[in-house]
């Protein structure tokens, strides 16, 4: 789709407040040098503006704003303040290192955090409003005013305390939705309302803050752009008080990917958008939920056997941003349960492996039964499947079917069906454990001399629903021969490691008697 040049007037500012408003939710805490890293990362990416903390809030959060803004390179460094003096003059006191500084400070104007939260009347809101930009502005020119509650303020009132906080020197104007309550439309004409009534509104830039309590957030500060607003204030991974805040990667590339109905621009470097992601639920351990916008770690993979047939073809048919574009390597065709043999043929080649005929339609078979059994299916997994169907090949002795009775109530049995050159036997054995009885079994189908050597268990991948890989070493007449087999299923793997050796040691009997018939052959003749 076709889109306009980029001009001023569509720039949409970035402000993030990650560590702010991010790490203020409960368990998002970092470290002071965390914070730094962040910031670092932040500001590298093209951030406008990082809300770095709420200095009056802690030493720490002082220490880490003023660290922050004596690192900054091309951000505006802001700090959050409260109305009252004490708070704006520590807050300027932390910003002041930085090339260039922000103070917002804020108060809540709905009737219902003036009644309850505050305890004061409207009049005096409106003189705390006048006051509290004023101070600011003494420390800076750069000041942002928000009324907090902003969506839920009675429209006179708000339109009354914006105009005073502009004729007081704020440049910033921001209009929360700080319970998250707000939809598109009424946002949209919130703002519209704001700018169209305040007689100053010229004066000032409008900027969106909303909270993601009805999942809203992206959406309400899209609609609010819409409206004239030209900052957005938000996350990264959307981390926030409660559901959170507007996440700052899904507006960047909400704003990149429509451009041909959202006409705006942002500074940022949307190939870092990953690595940002990472580094913050790295440092707040908070995951990043899987099928998270953007970031998710499903946001470019695809399991659907008809979706990765389709992202094979073309990757526009199910992908409407490239992964490089946010900074992902590649498309990842996750294999599962609804993969189609393209995608497996596809997965197969990744890994090295050519396979073709009876032998691919085998391993195919195979790979859908295990993933019917197993959520997920790593490449390990299908290496060990692979292998195992390479190895197997030519085998004479097949399993077919194996039930074994374990726990505590003994003896442990085991029934068990080979297909042994075609046809189909069965017997029944008991056995001082379960592997113990498969092993019989084993043995009653197979009579041979053979003696265990080894036999270890490990896990192909991680999770109880692993893959177990067995080994088992067989010896016989001084010869030994080991096998391996997989299946998430233990027993069943240490059955197929047994069989797997024992037709290795057959196929090595018959080798030596053909060798030994061609001698014989040869001193007759
Ligand atoms: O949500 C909110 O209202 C806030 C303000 C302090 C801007 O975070
Ligand atoms: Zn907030």
């Amino acid at each position: 789709m076709a889109s306009k040049t980029p001009s001023d007037k569509d720039r949409v500012v970035i402000f993030d407040t990650t560590l702010r408003d991010g790490e203020q939710c409960p368990g998002a805490t970092m470290t002071h040098e965390e914070k730094l890293e962040v910031a670092e990362l932040l500001d590298d990416m093209g951030v406008d503006i990082i809300e770095a903390g709420f200095p009056i809030a802690s030493e720490g959060d002082f220490a880490a704003v003023h660290e922050i803004a004596k690192r900054s390179k091309n951000a505006v460094i802001c700090g959050l303040s409260r109305a009252g003096a004490k708070d704006i003059d520590r807050c300027a006191e932390a910003i002041r290192p930085a090339k260039r500084n922000r103070i917002h400070t804020f108060i809540s104007t709905s009737p219902v955090h003036m009644k309850y939260k505050l305890q004061k009347e409207p009049h005096e809101v409106y003189e705390m409003v006048i006051g509290q930009v004023a101070r600011a502005r003494k420390h800076t020119d750069d000041v942002e005013w928000s009324a907090e509650d902003g969506t839920r303020t009675e429209h006179d009132f708000l339109c009354r305390c914006v105009e005073a906080a502009i004729n007081a020197g704020a440049t910033t104007i921001n209009i929360p939705d700080t319970v998250g309550y707000t939809v598109p439309e009424e946002y949209f004409a919130l703002i519209d309302m704001l700018r169209t009534r305040v007689p100053n509104s010229d004066k000032a830039r409008f900027s969106t803050h909303c909270h993601n309590d009805l999942g809203l957030a992206v959406a309400n500060s899209l609609a609010g752009v819409k409206a004239g607003a030209r900052q957005i204030e938000c996350t990264i991974n959307g981390i926030g008080e409660r559901a959170g805040n507007a996440a700052l990667e899904e507006i960047v590339m909400a704003l990149k990917v429509r451009n041909d109905v959202l006409p705006y621009w942002t500074g940022i470097e949307a190939t870092m958008l990953t690595r940002a992601s990472k580094l913050v639920s790295a440092a707040t351990s908070f995951p990043v939920q899987y099928n998270k916008a953007i970031v998710g770690r499903n946001a470019f993979a695809h399991e659907s056997g008809i979706h990765q047939d389709g992202m094979l073809k073309n990757a526009q048919t199910y992908e409407i941003m490239t992964p490089e574009s946010v900074g992902v390597k590649q498309t990842s065709l996750v294999m599962g349960k609804h993969s189609g043999r393209h995608a497996f043929v596809h997965k197969l080649e990744e890994l090295g492996y050519q396979l073709a005929g009876n032998q691919l339609e085998d391993a195919f078979v195979r790979f859908k039964a295990l993933a019917d059994r197993k959520k997920q299916i790593y490449d390990e997994d299908i290496e060990a499947l692979v292998d195992e169907e390479i190895a197997t090949a030519h085998d004479r002795v097949k399993i077919v079917s194996l039930t074994v009775i374990a726990g505590t109530m003994g003896p442990q049995t085991a029934t068990l069906t080979l297909d042994i050159d075609g046809k189909h036997v069965t017997t029944q054995s008991t056995g001082n454990g379960p592997v113990d009885a498969i092993f019989n079994a084993i043995h009653a189908l197979v009579p041979h001399e053979a003696v265990l050597e080894l036999y270890q268990v490990h896990a192909v991948t991680e999770g109880t629903d692993a893959q177990a890989e067995v080994s088992v070493r067989l010896s016989e007449s001084g010869r030994s021969v080991t096998a391996r087999g997989a299946d998430p299923d233990t027993l069943v793997a240490s059955a197929k490691a047994y069989l797997g050796a024992l037709n290795k040691l057959m196929s090595r009997r018959n080798k030596a008697s053909a060798a030994e018939r061609r001698i014989h052959s040869q001193d007759v003749g």
